[in-house]
């Protein structure tokens, strides 16, 4: 008979080790390493040595339930879940402290209840009458809402089995408390005991849960972060706590697409869908030094962001290069295009980039609006049409300075065009899109702007 097989598992990161050893490899933390068997976590299997080889069946063959989702009246919310909350599915919901976790889910709550379907709210970090003032704020619909305060982790399961709600919001899965596991409440351990549990009592009472997690920009992500694969979906809820614009992403979805972002602006009556993005980004854009518009596509919709730069001189060695809303190392390797391929030579310059309106954007085709935005703050030129209006960019930017096709061109120009931007420049289209200023090659597309002369018909 197979011997029962014990590792050591850290407290506090969660990491694995066969041997005990005082200081955990994975965190560097001294004693938190304990012992456990392995087996115990998967006891609701009831799997004996002896049981039969269950019989494998060509998918065809298997059920497939059309279920109906659950719809949380909020549009966005909706659409990057995938048309709605799927019952009993698990869905994480992280985001930094005060970005609007909880008051999107008191608001879903809220229109879930008014269309007579049962829900509860778990409040583990405020008082039951914290919640109620933010329900004020949102109105008749949250304040209809039945909640408990509570952190204990068997209390929240006793609850969910006596009020079966349909879908329940549990704020935040870093305050439960689960008694057979070790640790505080929010390190790993308990995070995952507590995340295992709900997930079983969900798919058993086919109660669909919502746990908010919260991530914090240093790297404290190890508590939600851990609880990725496990559950159905992760919802991101992104930008900056001191703007009014939020995104809310899908990480993971099991149950539709992860490329959808929802754009919210917080007022002071709750979270309010921003259903044109484009119309508000465009509206607020400058067509000063520094500033380019970047058609961008966000899932299956493009969206017209600004892209703001700057160049100062500088003493510093290294110089800073301070990249928000885009990656990092993409504005290194513009700035070093820049450099090979165009002679502009930021190396004695702090470079700052920034996606204006607090958004976050992920694609490399980014690259160009990021590179024309530098060029034109470089040389203090704006970067703009015959009219006046701010000009539109969009494409990758290759490493020998080419510049590279990125998907769904026709609808990138279509964007910028129905908000009056006209000639956006990108890479060459396969087939002649209106509208198009097609380059092969940064260098080549710089040239074509910034040369009044040759820009003056456009
Ligand atoms: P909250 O949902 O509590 O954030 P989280 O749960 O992610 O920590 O709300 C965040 C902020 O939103 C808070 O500073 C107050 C503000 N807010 C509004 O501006 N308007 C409102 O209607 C509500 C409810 C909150
Ligand atoms: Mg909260």
């Amino acid at each position: 008979m197979a011997r029962p097989e014990t590792r050591f598992a850290c407290r506090s990161c969660g990491h694995e080790a066969l041997a005990w050893t005082g200081r955990c490899p994975g965190c560097g933390e001294w004693n938190t390493l304990a012992e456990r068997t392995v087996g115990r976590r998967g006891s609701g299997a009831r799997r004996s040595a002896a049981s039969e080889a269950p019989r494998a069946v060509p998918l065809h063959e298997v059920a497939a339930p059309d279920v109906a989702r659950l719809e949380t009246g909020i549009g966005e919310l909706d659409r990057v879940l995938g048309g709605g909350i799927v019952p009993g599915s698990l869905v994480l919901l992280g985001g930094s402290p005060g970005i609007g976790k909880s008051t999107v889910g008191a608001m879903a709550l809220g229109n879930l209840a008014a269309s007579r379907r049962r829900t509860l709210y778990v409040s583990g970090e405020e008082s039951a009458a914290q919640v109620r003032l933010r329900a004020e704020r949102l109105g008749e619909r949250a304040l209809a809402v039945p909640m408990i305060a509570e952190t204990g982790l068997g209390a929240v399961l006793a609850a969910l089995e006596a009020e079966r709600p349909e879908v329940c919001v549990v704020d935040s899965v870093q305050t439960l408390h689960a008694d057979e596991a070790s640790g505080t409440p929010g390190s790993v351990a308990q995070v995952r005991e507590a995340a295992t549990a709900l997930m079983e009592s969900a798919k058993r009472l086919d109660v669909a849960v919502i746990l908010v997690g919260h991530v914090t920009k240093e790297g404290s992500l190890a508590g939600p972060r851990a609880l990725e694969h496990l559950v159905d979906c992760v919802l991101m809820f992104e930008g900056e706590r001191e703007r009014s614009y939020r995104t809310l992403r899908a990480l993971k979805n099991r149950f539709g697409a992860t490329s959808e972002v929802a754009v919210f602006e917080m007022r002071s009556g709750g979270l309010i869908e921003v259903a044109d993005p484009s119309a508000r980004f465009v509206g607020e854009a400058t067509a000063a030094p520094g500033s380019c518009v970047l058609c961008a596509m966000e899932g299956t919709r493009p969206l017209l962001v600004e892209v703001q730069a700057l160049v100062a001189p500088t003493e510093i060695v290294p110089p800073r290069r301070i990249a928000t809303g885009i990656d990092r190392n993409r504005l290194s390797l513009v700035v070093a295009v820049l450099a090979r391929h165009a002679a502009i030579s930021l190396a004695s310059a702090d470079v700052f980039v920034n996606v204006a309106g607090g958004v976050r954007v992920e694609e490399p085709g980014a690259d160009l609006a990021i590179a024309m935005a530098l060029a034109s703050a470089h040389r203090g030129e704006p970067l703009r049409e015959g009219s006046g209006q701010p000009r539109a960019c969009f494409g990758e930017i290759g490493l020998t300075g080419e510049l590279r096709h990125v998907a769904h061109p026709e609808r990138r120009v279509a964007e910028a065009l129905k908000f009056g931007l006209g000639s956006v420049i990108g890479p060459p289209a396969s087939e002649p899109i209106d509208g198009l200023d097609g380059h092969p090659s940064f260098d080549r597309a710089l040239r074509a702007t910034f040369t009044p002369k040759m820009r003056k018909a456009a």
